[in-house]
């Protein structure tokens, strides 16, 4: 479990430091090859993880490692640009110590993206997934340890971590713009290995769309905190057990920044609507 004070302690720094935010601003964790989602924040201020007391580094290169905070398309939001994987060798608190800031800030609504493999037949390299659900297959909870009441009860119910509102939401705007936009369950894998073919074929079997090695952690904290979350995949590489096509991380990151752009769309016209 997290130590409540650290949070405080990077959250009371933050704050201090941070113009001040307005009403119902919106957190978002830009993931792998999605960092660009961050261009176009108007009176944009950011802050290095290094700066911000307590929280860890990130390890991966492919991931900024900096809050930003600003406006786009008339909300403030406040941006995780790099985000902490299991595989990085942190705790599953060190993992989630970025949404609990953002839940600590004031942020009462979290949009979760990330780079996943798809599972689904259905899927395409480019597709883009609302996550329905997950399955967390890491072994490991960011809640395990003692519970911080304030935060969030003992035993969180997690019958809908990700908001159906805000999904009904992302695939009303999807459609009027046009864009296709998948649904879906992701698997959580702790990584860094990528799956093999039996490993594809058993998470399809237990009903996963997409596999990925983040959001887990971070869904499960943010949702003990009450916070109402929207879970967007950029499905960066479909895995079929029986032709299983060799992944890289370039592929990934390139997959990702071809589908960046309809992403943002997708992301703009769902902070400019007012039943947010
Ligand atoms: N597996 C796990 N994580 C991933 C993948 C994948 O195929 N693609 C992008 N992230």
């Amino acid at each position: 479990m997290q130590n409540p004070s650290d949070v405080k302690r990077a959250a009371l720094h933050v704050a201090q430091t941070m113009p001040p935010l307005g009403p119902a601003p919106v957190g978002m964790v830009l993931g792998t090859g999605l960092g660009a989602l961050a261009d176009g924040l108007t009176d944009a201020w950011s802050m290095q993880y290094a700066d911000i007391p307590g929280f860890p580094r990130s390890t991966v290169e492919s991931h900024a490692g900096r809050l930003m905070r600003g406006r786009l398309h008339g909300r403030d939001v406040v941006l995780l640009c790099g985000r902490f994987h299991l595989y990085e060798g942190i705790t599953p608190a060190q993992a989630c110590m970025g949404v609990r800031l953002l839940g600590e800030l004031g942020v009462a609504r979290l949009i979760l993206t990330n780079a996943a493999g798809g599972l689904s037949p259905l899927f395409r390299t480019g597709s883009l997934m609302a996550i329905t659900d997950h399955i967390n297959m890491t072994g490991q909870s960011p809640l395990t340890g003692a519970n911080h009441d304030a935060w969030g009860p003992r035993f969180p119910d997690m019958s809908r971590v990700y908001s159906p509102r805000l999904l009904a939401l992302a695939h009303k705007t999807a459609l009027g713009l046009g864009i296709r936009l998948e649904q879906g369950i992701y698997a959580g894998l702790p990584g860094p290995q990528l799956e093999t073919p039996a490993e594809t074929r058993a998470l399809r079997i237990l009903g996963a769309d997409a596999v990925g090695m983040s959001t887990v952690m971070e869904a499960v904290a943010a949702r003990h905190m009450g916070l109402e979350i929207l879970g967007l995949s950029c499905i960066t590489n479909v895995n079929l057990p029986d032709c299983m096509a060799e992944t890289s991380l370039e592929q990934v990151i390139a997959a990702a920044g071809a589908a960046e752009k309809t992403l943002r769309a997708l992301i703009a016209a769902i902070l400019a609507d007012p039943d947010l």
